[in-house]
């Protein structure tokens, strides 16, 4: 498979993932639905979309494996006026009853939207009616992500906005000394924008799946130096991030940092936001050499200790 099969055919590629659950949730209001059942660990990137898009956003409780409950999907009112949005979080695998769950909500009619940020390039490990992908984090590229599903990149669907165009009348602007005009082109940006040139020539260049196995390789070395550390990843079989619980999470992710680890995935409680969040994610990388990982790691927790 080429790098450009990477993305589906049929699919539409945008510069960013916000571009692509916009366009999802375009297609899934032009259904009549406007409101959307998210998990409660995202990030608000991705909620933003559906709020632009007038949604009423309900929220839905999450288990160990940072994923939806399936108990709390069953008690969901009126599924066949609503979204449910299925982030494959860290590429974790759905347990058998959140499959049988998210199945039941397809069946009654929910529009179920998967993002497999976390999973791609891989396919994703659930049926859902829409899929997205902002495929820029994990090749490190610009820009790129995708949306599939509905009437996206049909005739009559919601569409994306050339990048050129939007590029030249920005630049245009900012000639002729317009900067307010500048900036508000630059706001649109939250209106869908096509995948660059540049980094759809990028993409077909990166060995993916070489990435995806050196990744791996590097996840489960992490892993095994969690699991000998008396800690339990929250997933296994993942390439895009290592992730775990820790009581100490927030102290240890400072120390982490100082000693220069940076976890990709950080998501942190909304403000303002009293309900479930699991606050103690702690997440490591797995571009980075692991024997660096973990030795930061083992003094980042003597620190804390
Ligand atoms: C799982 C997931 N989906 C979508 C997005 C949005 O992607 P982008 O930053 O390309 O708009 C993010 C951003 O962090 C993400 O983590």
């Amino acid at each position: 498979m080429t790098s450009q099969g990477f993305i589906p055919a049929g699919a539409v590629a945008t510069a960013l993932g916000r571009h692509a659950l916009a366009l999802v949730a375009q297609d899934v209001r032009a259904n009549g639905i406007h409101r959307i059942a998210i998990p409660n660990y995202h990030c608000l990137t991705m909620e933003l979309p559906f709020a632009l898009e007038g949604f009423r956003i309900e929220r839905v409780p999450v288990g160990i494996d940072l994923l939806a409950s399936p108990s709390a999907l069953a008690t969901l009112a009126d599924p066949s006026h609503l979204a449910f949005l299925h982030c494959e979080v860290f590429g974790a695998a759905p347990s058998p009853q959140l499959r049988a769950a998210l199945g039941t909500l397809m069946g009654d009619g929910a529009a179920v939207i998967v993002d497999g940020t976390h999973r791609w390039p891989l396919p994703p490990r659930v049926q859902g009616n829409y899929y997205v992908a902002s495929i820029r984090k994990f090749t490190g590229l610009s820009d790129g992500a995708y949306a599939a599903g509905g009437r996206i990149g049909k005739r009559g669907g919601p569409r994306v906005m050339p990048r050129a165009q939007i590029d030249a009348a920005e630049q245009v602007a900012w000639d002729a000394g317009e900067m307010d005009y500048a900036e508000e082109l630059m706001d649109q940006e939250l209106v869908p924008v096509a995948m660059s040139g540049t980094a759809r020539e990028a993409l077909q260049r990166i060995d993916v799946l070489s990435l995806v196995a050196h990744r791996r390789a590097n996840a489960e070395i992490l892993h095994a130096a969690l699991r000998q550390a008396g800690i339990n990843p929250i997933s296994s079989d993942v390439h895009f991030a290592v992730a775990f619980h820790h009581g100490a999470a927030q102290r240890l992710i400072v120390n982490l940092a100082r000693a220069g680890i940076d976890g990709p995935v950080w998501w942190p409680r909304p403000s303002g936001w009293q309900g479930q969040w699991p606050d103690d994610v702690v997440t490591l990388p797995t571009a980075d050499e692991p024997d660096r990982v973990i030795a930061a790691l083992r003094d980042a927790a003597a620190n804390e200790s």
